[in-house]
């Protein structure tokens, strides 16, 4: 009996991670004095990133590994010092008084290190510094001066960069900070316990492109004069106990596209005036003492992203115009006092992933153009005053995690299928007249109620099926042509996150030995990748550190915002034998490959053939790979094959490690995968189905038996790999084999043929050649043209496994 290898469950493993939102200030280039610059080589620079890079890059040569102390007398012995950058390293102790001496210093970046001590209080002698980046230490201020160096730091009359975010830092923020250089574009002392006001003057410091004072104990009022930070693209000023009104002279910021205010004690109503910040993205003031309607002015900005104010006491309607904000991705107004019906305009905001809108007192029913909003992850409509049915599309929302609907009014069948099939994601309770469901539910069964109707009902319905079904054809290729525009990019993004567990960045940089070149194994354009073992279960694996800024923003929501955004790593697991594509086609210099026989082949097919089947039929929410391909399979010390990089397609459009794909899905409306391997129909604007993988499947599988890509300069003009072997089956398959397997045969099949026929004396005879040609055959099917004539992808393991079965009894 053969036991077919599954590796399903360790088929991916795919983890965002996030560092800290403040790895990414710092700067640019080094600009050291030839003499200094011997001393500065183990303080190497591993940081760059202009303040306003929402996602930061993290430079790769990264390969420090200080444990030191700062030398005490650094700054007698390199006085010409000009530039000194030691962050994310083990640096601990004091920072050297001494350090004073280097009065040439513009940069002292030493974040994210152990740095303790107090501060030199003159460090304001530094005149010439530009950048003094010390956060993510555990840096204190001293009992009497208080914050009092940054007053010193006024005569940094060139400083652009301050960032002492996350430290032990104590004490009143010192109105001076309003007379810092007027340069400075970066003030970040958020994580300390930093209290008192913000100054009246902060408008005059007019460089200022983000000011973050976050989580700490900051009170008074925003002052008014925050208007005058023409230049100001992120306020964050979260969890604090700051009160008063929210400055309406923040609408003069016209370049503002983050504005955190969330958690503190504000009161009064959202300010109207917001709506100038035409280039607001993230408005989150969620959790204060706010009233009032939602300004319907505010509704009106395409660049909207996240409009976070739950937990306040907002009064009135959700205005229409939300529809207007065709970008947003999430909406949480949970927790007010919201009420009248939930406008159907809504359907509109079709990137929408989440919608919070429980406890509030909406009425009425869900609207049915929710059926549109297919990217939602989250829709909590819970603690209302809904009624009606539960929508029967949502079953089909196959992305939803979390369906809340208790505690409304709703009433009739709760449907089955899809999503419903799973109670961990949908909660109902809290509704008197609900029916139905599956058993878990523990709501009563709703059969009386139907059986009466049943007949009637069946009269009824078929003339209507008749009448409707020209317009159903009609909405029909509405909706197909809307997805072809906007479905499939961002349902991919999200799909990840769910499944995937987080890794904390301090785990992860252990593992890779913070970044070691002698652990780096590759470099694309999509960033690096490291070998490592994690220290918590001994897992070899594979550390891709995604270099963002090639990639643009990626627009997750929850990437975006919930979570911080600037240091992102997917983890596999370490697969020793490489890609299926490597072992395809080979450099000069592996010699493997003569390893790489049939019957290996036909294992590594089974094992992709049962992951898709997996990912078809037996994943919650079904997963269309939409991106298989050589490079994809991944093969570990046994050879099992492993599939990879699913859902990923999406992110990592431009990817480009095959030079010779001209890629066709760079086009704006996201086709996945690569050329070669992408079904003719995803290019006429279908969506990724399992067709599309069944095809994909049949062309590896065919150049896994030629030997060829499907990309060779011999396949042009309509003549494609599957059209090459179909014309040679059954009687010329000699003729295109792959040489090693034409080998392969000469060997086997003429040593083996007396064995297999006395043993297959009235059944069948299969050697290597009829069985490369049994496969050959489930390729060709796989990969016929039309998607509704290609085989299933439980067929291709039915047949697969056939084949094997039948190869394998000849044999033995
Ligand atoms: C360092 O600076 C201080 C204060 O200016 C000065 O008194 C001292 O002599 C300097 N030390 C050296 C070694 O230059
Ligand atoms: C700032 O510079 C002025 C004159 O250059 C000097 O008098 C003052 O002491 C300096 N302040 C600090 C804190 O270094
Ligand atoms: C800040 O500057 C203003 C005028 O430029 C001055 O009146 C004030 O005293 C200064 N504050 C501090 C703390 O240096
Ligand atoms: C905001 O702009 C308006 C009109 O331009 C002006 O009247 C107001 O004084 C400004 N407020 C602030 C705080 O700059
Ligand atoms: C659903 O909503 C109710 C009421 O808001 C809440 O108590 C419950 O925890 C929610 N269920 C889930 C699974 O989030
Ligand atoms: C809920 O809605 C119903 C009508 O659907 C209304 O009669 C009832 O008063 C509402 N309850 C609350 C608490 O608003
Ligand atoms: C139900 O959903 C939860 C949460 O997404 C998931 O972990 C679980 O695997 C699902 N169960 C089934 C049977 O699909």
């Amino acid at each position: 009996m053969e036991v077919v290898r599954v590796s399903l469950f360790s088929i991916i493993f795919s983890i965002l991670i996030i560092c800290t939102t403040h790895l990414g200030h710092g700067f640019q280039t080094p600009r050291t004095n030839k003499t200094d610059r011997l001393a500065l080589l183990a303080f190497k620079d591993h940081i760059k990133e202009d303040p306003l890079g929402v996602l930061s890059s993290w430079n790769e040569s990264l390969q420090n590994q200080l444990h030191s102390r700062i030398p005490s007398d650094v700054g007698f012995t390199l006085p010409n010092l000009q530039y000194f950058a030691a962050g994310c390293n083990y640096l601990h102790g004091e920072i050297p008084a001494s350090l004073l001496n280097a009065s040439k210093l513009q940069v002292v970046n030493l974040p994210f290190n152990n740095l303790s001590g107090v501060i030199p209080s003159n460090l304001g002698r530094l005149w010439n510094l530009e950048s003094l980046g010390l956060d993510d230490n555990l840096l204190e201020t001293s009992e009497d001066e208080g914050l009092g160096f940054l007053t010193s730091l006024i005569n940094c009359t060139n400083l652009r960069q301050l960032d002492l975010t996350n430290n032990r830092f104590k004490g009143e923020l010192p109105a001076s900070i309003a007379n810092l250089s007027t340069k400075l574009e970066l003030l970040s002392l958020g994580k300390n316990q930093i209290s008192g006001k913000i100054p009246d003057e902060i408008g005059n410091l007019v460089g200022l492109t983000w000011l973050q004072i976050g989580r700490s104990y900051i009170t008074g009022e925003i002052p008014s004069s925050i208007g005058k930070l023409k230049k100001l693209a992120r306020l964050e000023l979260f969890e604090n106990g700051i009160s008063g009104l929210i400055a309406s002279s923040l609408g003069n910021i016209t370049q503002l596209q983050d504005l955190s205010l969330q958690d503190n004690n504000l009161s009064g109503i959202i300010p109207p005036s917001l709506a100038n910040c035409s280039q607001l993205g993230k408005l989150l003031l969620g959790n204060n003492y706010l009233i009032g309607n939602i300004p319907k002015q505010l509704l009106s900005l395409p660049s909207m992203l996240v409009l976070f104010v739950p937990g306040n006491s907002l009064i009135g309607q959700l205005p229409s115009e939300v529809g207007n904000l065709s970008n947003l991705i999430g909406l949480l107004v949970s927790h007010n006092r919201l009420s009248g019906e939930i406008p159907s305009t809504l359907g509109k905001c079709l990137m929408l992933q989440g919608l919070w809108m429980q406890d509030n007192m909406f009425e009425g029913s869900i609207p049915s153009s929710f059926s549109k909003l297919k990217n939602l992850e989250d829709l909590d409509l819970s603690r209302n005053n809904l009624s009606g049915q539960v929508p029967k599309y949502l079953q089909n929302f196959t992305l939803l995690q979390n369906l809340n609907l208790s505690f409304n009014n709703f009433d009739g069948e709760v449907p089955i299928e899809g999503i419903f099939k799973n109670a961990s994601i949908i909660s109902v309770n809290g509704n008197q007249r609900l029916c139905g469901g599956i058993e878990q539910l523990g709501l009563p069964p709703c059969q009386v109620m139907r059986k009466k109707g049943k007949f009637q009902q069946l009269k009824v319905v078929i003339p209507i099926i008749a009448s409707c079904s020209l317009f159903l054809i009609i909405v029909l290729l509405a909706i197909f042509s809307y997805r072809k525009k906007s479905k499939r990019r961002a349902s991919t993004i999200v799909q990840e996150k769910e499944f995937f567990p987080q890794i904390s960045y301090a785990e992860l940089s252990q593992a890779i030995n913070q970044f070691s070149p002698s652990n780096l194994v590759g470099k694309g354009s999509f960033g690096s990748v490291y070998k490592g073992i994690l220290t918590t279960n001994g897992m070899i694996v594979a550390v891709k550190v995604l270099n963002l800024k090639q990639k643009g923003a990626a627009k997750s929501f929850l990437a975006e915002y919930f979570k911080g955004s600037d240091f992102k790593a997917i983890v596999y697991e370490f697969m020793q034998n490489g890609s299926l594509e490597e072992w395809l086609h080979p450099h000069e210099n592996q010699v493997e490959v003569g390893k790489f026989n049939f019957i290996q082949r036909l294992n590594i097919a089974i094992d992709v053939a049962f992951a898709l089947e997996y990912l078809h039929y037996y994943c919650q929410p079904t997963i269309v790979h939409g991106d298989l391909k050589p490079s994809n399979v991944l093969l570990d010390h046994d050879m099992v094959a492993h599939v990879g990089d699913f859902g990923l397609s999406s992110i990592f459009r431009d990817e480009s490690n095959h030079s010779n794909a001209s890629r066709e899905q760079n086009s704006s409306i996201g086709i996945k995968g690569t050329v070669g391997y992408i079904p003719p129909e995803y290019g006429m604007g279908s969506k990724a189905s399992m067709e599309g993988d069944v095809y994909s499947f049949g062309i590896m599988l065919l150049e896994m038996i030629i030997g060829k890509r499907p990309t060779d300069p011999m396949f042009n003009d309509g003549f494609n790999i599957h059209q090459f072997t179909k014309t040679a089956l059954p009687e010329r398959v000699m003729e295109i084999l792959e040489p090693s397997l034409l080998q392969e045969i000469h060997v086997t099949d003429n040593r083996g043929i007396e064995h297999s026929r006395a043993k297959n004396n009235m059944g069948r005879r299969t050697g290597v050649l009829e069985s490369l040609s049994e496969v050959a055959r489930v390729g060709v099917f796989c990969s016929v043209e039309s998607p509704n004539e290609r085989m299933e992808m439980k067929q291709v393991v039915a047949e697969l496994s056939a084949i094997k079965h039948r190869f394998l009894g000849a044999r033995n």
